[in-house]
């Protein structure tokens, strides 16, 4: 092991830090789930009083998917705005000032009831929603950034740790006991401020990116600085030298745009692979379960459903923790492999549990069994591993249009199922998870001859890889151990 390979206490300071962020983004998340129908009655009663009706049905069906799912519009905008700010201020200062979004929206949502304005509480969840959009952007790629090579799995997955931290965070907090409750819920909504403030008071603590530094700004002297703080040791020339090699890389290309990424045979593989990873990760259903867990409890005839939801916050929040000390050892390749066959199966048991429930009750507890496991595989794989590979798959020039690019799909697949979800589970019953478990094979598929393993490379070494491989033309691309070897050692390693 390299002297720099440690996992100093800047380092985890640093990294504690940018994921506030990520908290953020699953708090959002998970907040509408429990207070579902406590809210709905908030949009009757705000209906009644301005109509002197009741609020029909499907009337309230389509504004709660809408405030439910406008969170993921803000996210495909967001995340899409991400290469506006990283080269120009710079990725720490840009996770600052992404802040003042989570103010505003703390303000909208806190305030709905008072005002008595559902649409107050929509517009809040949109400017949320694009906080959330630009930290699933800035957050992976500060983390990979500072990240020393062995370790960019392991850190990169804390993210995901954050996310459902906040998941699970905002499942406690929205028990009726807690804030999910008539009186408090505009509490729990405005929640989001804390974390925000914690966050504005430690980035400035917390250093820029010596990558940034030294590739898009040429401060040498300022990168090795903060290298070293990081790294806790003077040793720090070898880093420097692969961020050079990748700096002098950098400057043979032009700027990477967006279209570039399209255009150019050499990103086309890669972002490809990105997209992929991410539709992958959203049309899993997994969203279904953290948006509607509530609901799907409800249907299986589960007694206590908030319980049960909550049940999936802490599984879901274990498995994280479980790839976390996996992802440098098995590599991404073989984990995401496992927890899409995984969430395929155990959609298979949701299915059938679900559809036996009227002739036997106790199908309820597979039901509960089956999506406990459906989301444990999740987060094995496809819940960390998209949002940190795509940094990983790109060198510093391209980085920040591909992690836009690959950010706008994931949300823009969030968005799909947080609106569709409703609606197609009205129109297929139990057999809504047929749908999921057909897409997660195919994308099982597509990992198993399209993804390469990245562990262990260097940003360079994964860049020079599909370089030659686009080299090679498309089809020698598709072994992705032949890719590995460019690296000219093990495979295994
Ligand atoms: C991932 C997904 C997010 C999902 C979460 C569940 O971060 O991007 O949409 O809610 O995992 O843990």
């Amino acid at each position: 092991m390299l002297s720099s390979d440690k996992v100093t206490p800047q380092l985890m300071i640093t990294v504690g830090t940018a994921v506030i962020g990520s908290l953020q983004f699953g708090y959002n998340t998970g907040v509408i789930n429990a207070p579902q129908t406590i809210i709905e009655s908030f949009y009757n009663e705000t209906w009644s009083s301005r109509f002197s009706e009741p609020i029909p049905q499907t009337t309230l069906t389509a504004l709660w998917s809408l405030s439910v799912a406008i969170f993921s519009v803000g996210g495909m905008f967001g995340s899409f705005s991400v290469g506006l700010f990283v080269n120009r201020f710079g990725r720490r200062n840009s996770m600052l000032m992404a802040n003042v979004l989570a103010f505003i929206s703390a303000i909208f949502m806190g305030f709905s009831k008072l005002a008595a304005s559902f649409e107050m509480l929509i517009i809040g969840r949109l400017i949320v929603g694009l906080y959330s959009g630009l930290s699933t952007g800035f957050v992976p790629m500060y983390i990979e950034e500072i990240s020393p090579t062995s370790l960019r799995g392991a850190l990169g997955t804390l993210h995901q740790l954050g996310v459902v931290i906040g998941i699970l965070m905002a499942q406690i907090f929205g028990l009726e006991s807690i804030m999910g409750n008539s009186s408090l819920w505009p509490l729990l909504l405005g929640f989001t401020l804390l974390p925000s403030v914690l966050q504005c008071v430690l980035l400035p603590l917390c250093p820029e990116s010596p990558r940034y530094l030294l590739i898009n700004c040429n401060e040498e002297s300022k990168a090795r600085s903060v290298l070293i703080k990081l790294r806790g040791t003077d040793e720090v020339s070898e880093e420097m030298e692969e961020m050079k090699e990748e700096s002098q890389q950098m400057m043979k290309e032009k700027k990477v745009t967006i279209p570039e990424l399209f255009r150019s045979p050499v990103y086309r593989q890669p972002i490809f692979v990105a997209i992929m990873l991410q539709l992958s990760q959203q049309l899993s259903g997994i969203n279904a379960v953290f948006y509607y867990s509530t609901m799907i409890f409800e249907r299986a005839g589960v007694s206590q459903p908030v319980y049960a939801t909550i049940g999936t916050g802490v599984v879901n929040t274990a498995f994280t923790v479980v790839s976390l000390f996996v992802v440098e050892r098995m590599g991404r390749r073989p984990l995401h492999l496992i927890g899409l066959m995984g969430m395929a199966v155990s959609a298979v048991f949701l299915t059938v549990a679900m559809a036996l429930l009227d002739q036997l009750k106790w199908m309820s507890y597979i039901s509960i069994v089956a999506i406990f496991s459906f989301v444990a595989f999740f987060e094995i794989g496809p819940g960390p591993i998209p949002w940190f590979i795509v940094a990983e798959l790109f060198s510093q020039g391209p980085r920040p249009a591909a992690i836009a690019v690959a950010g706008f799909s994931n949300w823009s697949a969030n968005f799909l199922v947080g609106m569709c979800f409703q609606y197609i589970e009205q129109l297929c019953g139990p057999y809504v998870f047929i749908i999921f478990t057909i897409l997660l094979l195919g994308f099982f598929v597509f990992t198993y001859f399209k993804v390469p393993e990245t562990k262990g490379c260097t940003f360079d070494e994964i860049a020079a890889g599909f370089r030659q491989t686009a080299g090679q033309g498309s089809d020698k691309y598709s072994a992705p151990e032949e890719f590995n070897t460019l690296r000219g050692d093990d495979p295994d390693l």
